[in-house]
């Protein structure tokens, strides 16, 4: 069907005059640069490689907050007084058990399966213990916040013992948040620059405006569903390798390439096969991603305190070869680039790497879903229709033989 543009008006037989059609916004593949959305929570210069959550820049928060302080921010808009931040981290601190059904649910999954798959599956879960028919009480958005946020780590350590042949334990009231997981994960206390350092990690996962998973949160929101069907929404868009899942193909591609020396020759290969290099190039940023400036920051730390790790060396090989050929096109590390190096010197497995991005995006995600329902809309986008036009059925003995 043609598109009218013109301003002149059809031959409507003196009838009252049709308004003309709207032209439609040309289409841009991934949505690239359509406002999908207004927000308040997180803005990003990718030009200058600057970032922050409600006006404050990720680098002070990641040097001076904790990641619950963060996400009370993220989620609420302000910094919490000392009050607050004490009352949300008692909250979250009682409610960080999960129901022995869920965790009953969990020895049932294969142990084989992703832990992404494992998270959203219980995540989804959730919502069955979980009324929606309160959706815009304030309590119940309250409890909501406090629950995802405290029950997501227990569920992602969970499934790590549950799928080794263990028993989940039990959180420890004693331990901060960022403590209370690694010690969940790994069944013992970590030490206190570790648990600093993988809280920092949290902060920097915690927001990134309206990537695919936020996005994907704000859609499912927006049909007024319940907030443990949009995190576990985001939870299976983070899973994907163009996102979240980078993280892990990082660390097998650093495998891969093996040495400092076999950087060059393994980028010059990569780069004549137009293979996508794992943890580099982002839509947003034209420099270096910040949070990989930080995350690099924070590796160091750590290989200082607990020894140094050679892949690290190929990683920096890799992102100065990499500045000269895929620099001048804009593609810099981004935030996957170096978590998996900090994740794998604190004793992480790599499966975990995306499943602990989304115990700090789960911040994020709830903001946005607090953000949507203050000013909803369904979304349904349109479409250009590209297939075929008016076809008549045909009967199946009448159908071509397949070839
Ligand atoms: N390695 C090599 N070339 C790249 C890379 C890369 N990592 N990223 C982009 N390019 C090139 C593309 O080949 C393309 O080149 P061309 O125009 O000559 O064809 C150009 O840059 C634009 O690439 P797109 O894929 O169109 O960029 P887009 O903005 O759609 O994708 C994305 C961004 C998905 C992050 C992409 O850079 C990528 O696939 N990176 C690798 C995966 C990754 O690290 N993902 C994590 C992102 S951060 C996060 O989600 C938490």
């Amino acid at each position: 069907m043609a598109v009218q543009t013109s301003g002149d008006a059809p031959d409507n037989g003196g009838a009252a005059a049709i308004p003309p059609a709207a032209v439609p916004p040309p289409f841009r593949p991934g949505l690239e640069g359509v406002p999908a959305t207004q927000s308040a929570i997180c803005s990003i210069d990718g030009n200058q490689g600057l970032l922050t959550y409600r006006g404050y820049p990720l680098e002070q928060l990641a040097q001076n907050s904790s990641f619950l302080e963060t996400a009370y921010l993220l989620i609420w808009g302000e910094l919490p007084t000392i009050f607050q931040l004490r009352d949300f981290e008692h909250d979250v601190q009682m409610h960080r058990r999960v129901s022995f059904r869920i965790r009953d649910m969990m020895k049932c999954f294969p142990a084989s399966g992703h832990p992404m798959d494992a998270l959203q599956a219980s995540a989804a879960s959730l919502g069955l213990f979980y009324s929606r028919r309160a959706l815009y009480d304030p309590q119940y958005i309250i409890d909501a916040v406090v629950r995802l946020i405290a029950k997501i780590p227990t569920m992602v350590a969970a499934f790590q013992l549950i799928r080794k042949g263990q028993d989940p334990i039990q959180p420890r009231e004693d331990l901060p948040y960022a403590a209370n997981f690694l010690y969940m994960l790994t069944e013992r206390e970590p030490d206190a620059l570790a648990a600093r350092i993988f809280d920092a990690c949290l902060i920097l996962h915690a927001e990134h405006s309206l990537n695919a998973s936020t996005f994907s949160a704000r859609v499912t929101a927006s049909t007024l569903t319940d907030p443990y069907a949009v995190v576990a929404s985001a939870v299976g868009t983070l899973a994907g390798p163009l996102h979240g899942g980078a993280n892990e193909d990082v660390l097998d591609m650093l495998d891969e390439i093996g040495s400092v020396e076999g950087v060059d020759s393994w980028l010059d290969r990569a780069i004549s096969q137009k293979q996508k290099i794992m943890g580099f190039g982002h839509r947003e940023y034209r420099v270096k991603d910040p949070r990989a400036v930080i995350l690099q920051g924070l590796a160091e730390e750590l290989f200082q305190r607990f020894g140094h790790d050679s892949m690290y060396d190929v990683a920096r090989r890799l992102e100065a070869v990499a500045a000269d050929r895929l620099g001048p096109k804009g593609i810099y590390p981004n935030v996957d680039f170096y978590s998996g190096l900090v994740y794998r010197k604190l004793g992480i497995p790599r499966d975990l790497f995306t499943p602990i991005f989304a115990i700090a995006r789960t911040a994020g995600w709830l903001a946005h879903w607090r953000e949507q329902l203050g000013a909803n809309r369904i979304y349904r986008p349109s479409q250009i229709y590209t297939g075929s036009v008016e076809r008549a059925w045909v009967p199946l003995d009448q159908r071509p033989a397949a070839t």
